[in-house]
Protein backbone atom coordinates (compact mmCIF):
# COMPACT_ATOMS: atom_id res chain seq x y z
CA UNK A 1 0.00 0.00 0.00
CA UNK A 2 1.38 3.05 -1.10
CA UNK A 3 1.70 5.66 2.14
CA UNK A 4 0.08 8.66 0.57
CA UNK A 5 -2.60 10.48 3.17
CA UNK A 6 -5.38 10.80 0.84
CA UNK A 7 -6.44 8.81 -1.97
CA UNK A 8 -9.56 9.37 -4.05
CA UNK A 9 -10.28 6.82 -6.47
CA UNK A 10 -12.44 7.41 -9.47
CA UNK A 11 -15.00 8.60 -7.53
CA UNK A 12 -18.12 8.03 -9.00
CA UNK A 13 -20.87 10.27 -6.44
CA UNK A 14 -23.57 13.18 -6.38
CA UNK A 15 -26.93 13.56 -4.62
CA UNK A 16 -30.32 10.63 -5.37
CA UNK A 17 -30.85 11.67 -9.08
CA UNK A 18 -27.70 13.46 -10.14
CA UNK A 19 -24.30 12.35 -10.55
CA UNK A 20 -21.87 15.21 -9.85
CA UNK A 21 -18.57 13.37 -9.49
CA UNK A 22 -17.61 12.37 -12.73
CA UNK A 23 -14.46 9.77 -11.84
CA UNK A 24 -12.21 11.59 -10.13
CA UNK A 25 -9.15 10.67 -9.07
CA UNK A 26 -6.44 12.44 -6.51
CA UNK A 27 -3.38 11.37 -4.02
CA UNK A 28 -2.19 13.90 -1.67
CA UNK A 29 0.68 12.95 0.51
CA UNK A 30 1.20 14.18 4.16
CA UNK A 31 1.88 17.91 4.25
CA UNK A 32 1.36 18.82 0.71
CA UNK A 33 -0.96 21.92 -0.34
CA UNK A 34 -3.31 20.66 -3.25
CA UNK A 35 -5.16 23.31 -5.04
CA UNK A 36 -8.90 22.84 -6.72
CA UNK A 37 -10.44 25.06 -8.75
CA UNK A 38 -13.25 25.25 -11.28
CA UNK A 39 -16.14 27.07 -12.64
CA UNK A 40 -19.25 27.56 -10.17
CA UNK A 41 -20.84 24.04 -10.12
CA UNK A 42 -18.32 21.73 -11.04
CA UNK A 43 -18.54 19.93 -7.92
CA UNK A 44 -15.80 21.00 -5.79
CA UNK A 45 -17.84 21.74 -3.27
CA UNK A 46 -19.29 17.97 -3.22
CA UNK A 47 -15.88 16.66 -3.53
CA UNK A 48 -14.63 18.17 -0.41
CA UNK A 49 -18.35 17.14 1.29
CA UNK A 50 -17.65 13.42 0.28
CA UNK A 51 -13.93 13.54 1.42
CA UNK A 52 -15.88 14.53 4.98
CA UNK A 53 -18.36 11.74 4.62
CA UNK A 54 -20.99 14.31 4.33
CA UNK A 55 -24.25 11.64 4.16
CA UNK A 56 -26.34 13.39 2.01
CA UNK A 57 -23.82 12.39 -1.08
CA UNK A 58 -23.71 9.10 -2.22
CA UNK A 59 -20.50 7.52 -4.14
CA UNK A 60 -22.05 5.22 -7.28
CA UNK A 61 -18.47 4.02 -7.49
CA UNK A 62 -15.01 4.79 -6.48
CA UNK A 63 -12.99 4.95 -3.35
CA UNK A 64 -11.69 6.97 -0.84
CA UNK A 65 -8.49 6.17 1.17
CA UNK A 66 -7.29 7.72 4.08
CA UNK A 67 -3.88 6.83 5.34
CA UNK A 68 -4.27 3.36 3.35
CA UNK A 69 -7.52 2.74 5.20
CA UNK A 70 -10.64 2.29 2.54
CA UNK A 71 -13.14 5.18 4.60
CA UNK A 72 -15.69 5.11 1.76
CA UNK A 73 -18.44 4.03 3.75
CA UNK A 74 -17.01 5.36 7.07
CA UNK A 75 -19.42 8.42 8.87
CA UNK A 76 -18.08 12.17 9.08
CA UNK A 77 -17.27 11.86 13.05
CA UNK A 78 -14.73 8.63 12.17
CA UNK A 79 -12.88 10.50 9.47
CA UNK A 80 -12.89 13.60 11.97
CA UNK A 81 -10.92 11.17 14.30
CA UNK A 82 -8.77 10.15 11.72
CA UNK A 83 -7.44 13.77 11.31
CA UNK A 84 -9.97 15.20 8.29
CA UNK A 85 -11.38 18.72 8.85
CA UNK A 86 -13.31 20.70 6.30
CA UNK A 87 -14.40 24.35 6.84
CA UNK A 88 -17.28 25.21 4.92
CA UNK A 89 -18.43 27.60 1.95
CA UNK A 90 -21.09 28.10 4.14
CA UNK A 91 -20.55 27.82 8.19
CA UNK A 92 -23.67 26.54 9.95
CA UNK A 93 -25.24 29.27 12.74
CA UNK A 94 -26.62 27.70 15.74
CA UNK A 95 -27.97 29.55 18.67
CA UNK A 96 -27.46 28.73 22.15
CA UNK A 97 -23.95 27.18 21.77
CA UNK A 98 -21.11 29.42 22.21
CA UNK A 99 -18.20 29.41 20.04
CA UNK A 100 -15.51 28.46 22.96
CA UNK A 101 -17.90 25.85 23.40
CA UNK A 102 -18.28 24.45 20.14
CA UNK A 103 -14.93 24.26 19.48
CA UNK A 104 -14.03 22.46 23.01
CA UNK A 105 -16.48 20.16 22.04
CA UNK A 106 -15.11 19.43 19.13
CA UNK A 107 -11.42 19.13 20.38
CA UNK A 108 -12.81 16.72 23.03
CA UNK A 109 -14.63 14.65 20.65
CA UNK A 110 -12.03 14.62 17.93
CA UNK A 111 -9.30 13.57 20.40
CA UNK A 112 -11.32 11.14 22.52
CA UNK A 113 -10.38 12.66 25.58
CA UNK A 114 -11.27 15.55 28.04
CA UNK A 115 -8.94 19.16 27.87
CA UNK A 116 -8.79 20.85 30.87
CA UNK A 117 -10.68 24.16 30.65
CA UNK A 118 -8.27 26.38 31.53
CA UNK A 119 -5.52 24.94 28.88
CA UNK A 120 -8.21 25.14 26.49
CA UNK A 121 -8.82 28.76 27.65
CA UNK A 122 -4.81 29.86 26.87
CA UNK A 123 -5.04 27.22 23.77
CA UNK A 124 -8.26 29.64 22.57
CA UNK A 125 -6.78 33.07 23.53
CA UNK A 126 -3.49 32.50 21.50
CA UNK A 127 -5.20 31.16 18.28
CA UNK A 128 -7.94 34.19 18.70
CA UNK A 129 -4.73 36.47 19.03
CA UNK A 130 -3.35 35.00 15.64
CA UNK A 131 -6.61 35.55 13.79
CA UNK A 132 -6.77 39.24 15.00
CA UNK A 133 -10.00 38.10 17.32
CA UNK A 134 -11.26 40.13 20.12
CA UNK A 135 -11.87 37.46 22.77
CA UNK A 136 -15.21 38.57 22.75
CA UNK A 137 -16.30 36.28 20.28
CA UNK A 138 -15.57 33.02 22.47
CA UNK A 139 -19.03 34.01 24.18
CA UNK A 140 -20.71 34.77 21.08
CA UNK A 141 -23.42 32.24 20.03
CA UNK A 142 -21.37 29.76 17.58
CA UNK A 143 -21.67 32.01 13.79
CA UNK A 144 -24.89 34.09 15.05
CA UNK A 145 -25.11 37.51 13.44
CA UNK A 146 -21.22 36.85 12.63
CA UNK A 147 -20.25 38.71 9.51
CA UNK A 148 -18.72 36.80 6.67
CA UNK A 149 -15.40 37.61 7.33
CA UNK A 150 -15.90 36.67 11.15
CA UNK A 151 -17.28 33.64 10.42
CA UNK A 152 -14.71 32.50 7.90
CA UNK A 153 -12.19 33.44 11.27
CA UNK A 154 -14.07 31.16 13.27
CA UNK A 155 -13.70 28.39 10.84
CA UNK A 156 -9.83 28.98 10.95
CA UNK A 157 -10.02 29.24 14.54
CA UNK A 158 -11.31 25.52 14.76
CA UNK A 159 -8.73 24.10 12.33
CA UNK A 160 -5.71 25.80 14.47
CA UNK A 161 -7.28 23.87 17.68
CA UNK A 162 -8.14 20.40 15.81
CA UNK A 163 -4.38 20.39 14.33
CA UNK A 164 -6.21 17.88 11.63
CA UNK A 165 -3.90 15.52 9.19
CA UNK A 166 -5.80 17.24 6.61
CA UNK A 167 -7.55 20.21 6.02
CA UNK A 168 -10.00 21.46 3.00
CA UNK A 169 -10.65 24.75 2.88
CA UNK A 170 -13.88 25.27 0.84
CA UNK A 171 -13.55 29.39 -0.37
CA UNK A 172 -12.25 30.64 3.65
CA UNK A 173 -11.18 33.57 1.36
CA UNK A 174 -14.17 34.62 -0.51
CA UNK A 175 -16.13 37.73 0.65
CA UNK A 176 -12.84 38.73 2.85
CA UNK A 177 -11.17 42.22 3.05
CA UNK A 178 -7.33 42.72 1.85
CA UNK A 179 -6.55 42.84 5.53
CA UNK A 180 -8.76 39.53 6.94
CA UNK A 181 -7.50 37.49 3.58
CA UNK A 182 -3.86 38.21 5.24
CA UNK A 183 -5.12 36.99 8.67
CA UNK A 184 -6.73 33.84 7.56
CA UNK A 185 -3.80 33.34 5.42
CA UNK A 186 -1.76 33.68 8.64
CA UNK A 187 -3.73 31.18 10.09
CA UNK A 188 -2.76 28.91 7.87
CA UNK A 189 0.53 29.30 7.71
CA UNK A 190 0.67 28.89 11.79
CA UNK A 191 -1.46 25.89 10.93
CA UNK A 192 1.36 24.48 8.43
CA UNK A 193 4.03 25.30 11.06
CA UNK A 194 1.90 23.74 14.35
CA UNK A 195 1.23 20.39 12.76
CA UNK A 196 3.11 20.46 9.20
CA UNK A 197 -1.00 19.39 8.18
CA UNK A 198 -1.84 18.86 4.19
CA UNK A 199 -4.36 21.16 2.83
CA UNK A 200 -6.65 21.24 -0.07
CA UNK A 201 -7.50 24.68 -0.95
CA UNK A 202 -10.92 25.09 -2.60
CA UNK A 203 -10.51 28.92 -3.85
CA UNK A 204 -11.40 31.06 -6.68
CA UNK A 205 -8.83 33.77 -5.67
CA UNK A 206 -4.98 33.81 -5.78
CA UNK A 207 -4.38 35.67 -3.25
CA UNK A 208 -4.62 33.38 -0.05
CA UNK A 209 -1.86 31.02 -2.13
CA UNK A 210 0.69 33.87 -2.08
CA UNK A 211 2.17 32.97 0.86
CA UNK A 212 1.98 29.42 0.48
CA UNK A 213 3.94 26.94 -1.23
CA UNK A 214 1.60 25.17 -3.81
CA UNK A 215 2.32 21.26 -4.02
CA UNK A 216 -0.04 20.44 -7.20
CA UNK A 217 -3.15 22.54 -8.61
CA UNK A 218 -6.56 20.28 -10.38
CA UNK A 219 -8.76 22.21 -12.34
CA UNK A 220 -12.17 20.75 -11.85
CA UNK A 221 -15.01 21.11 -14.62
CA UNK A 222 -17.95 19.42 -15.14
CA UNK A 223 -17.32 16.94 -12.28
CA UNK A 224 -13.87 15.41 -13.81
CA UNK A 225 -10.55 16.59 -13.25
CA UNK A 226 -9.31 18.12 -16.69
CA UNK A 227 -5.93 19.24 -15.77
CA UNK A 228 -3.44 18.46 -13.11
CA UNK A 229 -0.50 20.74 -12.78
CA UNK A 230 2.64 22.42 -10.51
CA UNK A 231 1.52 25.88 -9.60
CA UNK A 232 2.41 27.32 -12.66
CA UNK A 233 -1.28 26.48 -13.57
CA UNK A 234 -2.44 29.24 -11.71
CA UNK A 235 -0.77 32.12 -13.68
CA UNK A 236 -2.29 30.34 -16.80
CA UNK A 237 -5.71 30.10 -15.30
CA UNK A 238 -5.53 33.93 -14.09
CA UNK A 239 -4.51 34.80 -17.66
CA UNK A 240 -6.72 32.44 -19.94
CA UNK A 241 -9.68 31.22 -17.69
CA UNK A 242 -11.34 28.05 -18.09
CA UNK A 243 -11.39 27.91 -21.64
CA UNK A 244 -8.18 26.51 -22.32
CA UNK A 245 -8.85 23.55 -20.74
CA UNK A 246 -12.53 22.93 -22.45
CA UNK A 247 -10.57 22.42 -25.91
CA UNK A 248 -8.09 20.13 -23.77
CA UNK A 249 -11.01 17.91 -22.33
CA UNK A 250 -12.56 17.37 -26.26
N1 LIG B 1 -27.34 18.88 -2.08
C1 LIG B 1 -27.51 19.18 -3.38
N2 LIG B 1 -28.73 19.16 -3.95
C2 LIG B 1 -28.90 19.45 -5.26
N3 LIG B 1 -27.90 19.78 -6.09
C3 LIG B 1 -26.66 19.81 -5.58
C4 LIG B 1 -26.39 19.53 -4.21
N4 LIG B 1 -25.08 19.65 -3.98
C5 LIG B 1 -24.54 20.00 -5.17
N5 LIG B 1 -25.49 20.10 -6.12
C6 LIG B 1 -25.29 20.47 -7.53
O1 LIG B 1 -24.09 19.88 -7.97
C7 LIG B 1 -23.33 20.76 -8.77
C8 LIG B 1 -21.95 20.98 -8.16
O2 LIG B 1 -22.08 21.73 -6.96
P1 LIG B 1 -20.86 22.16 -6.06
O3 LIG B 1 -21.43 22.90 -4.90
O4 LIG B 1 -20.03 20.98 -5.78
O5 LIG B 1 -20.09 23.16 -7.05
P2 LIG B 1 -18.78 24.04 -6.79
O6 LIG B 1 -17.78 23.59 -7.81
O7 LIG B 1 -18.41 24.00 -5.37
O8 LIG B 1 -19.28 25.49 -7.23
P3 LIG B 1 -18.97 26.96 -6.59
O9 LIG B 1 -17.69 27.41 -7.22
O10 LIG B 1 -20.13 27.78 -7.09
O11 LIG B 1 -18.93 26.84 -5.12
C9 LIG B 1 -24.18 22.03 -8.88
O12 LIG B 1 -24.89 21.99 -10.09
C10 LIG B 1 -25.09 21.95 -7.68
O13 LIG B 1 -26.30 22.62 -7.91
MG1 LIG C 1 -18.45 25.37 -3.87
Amino acid sequence: MSDSLLKVENLCAGIEEKEILKGVSIEVNPGEVHVIMGPNGAGKSTLGNLIMGNPNYKVNSGKVFFEGNDITDEPTDKRAKRGIFMSFQNPLEIAGLTLSDFVRTATEAVGEKKVKFFDFKKELAKEMEVLNMDGEYAKRDLNVGFSGGEKKKAEILQLLMLSPKLAILDETDSGLDIDAVRTVSAGVEEYRKNTNGALIIITHNMNILSSLKVDKVHVLMDGKIVKSGDETLLAAINESGYGIFEKEER
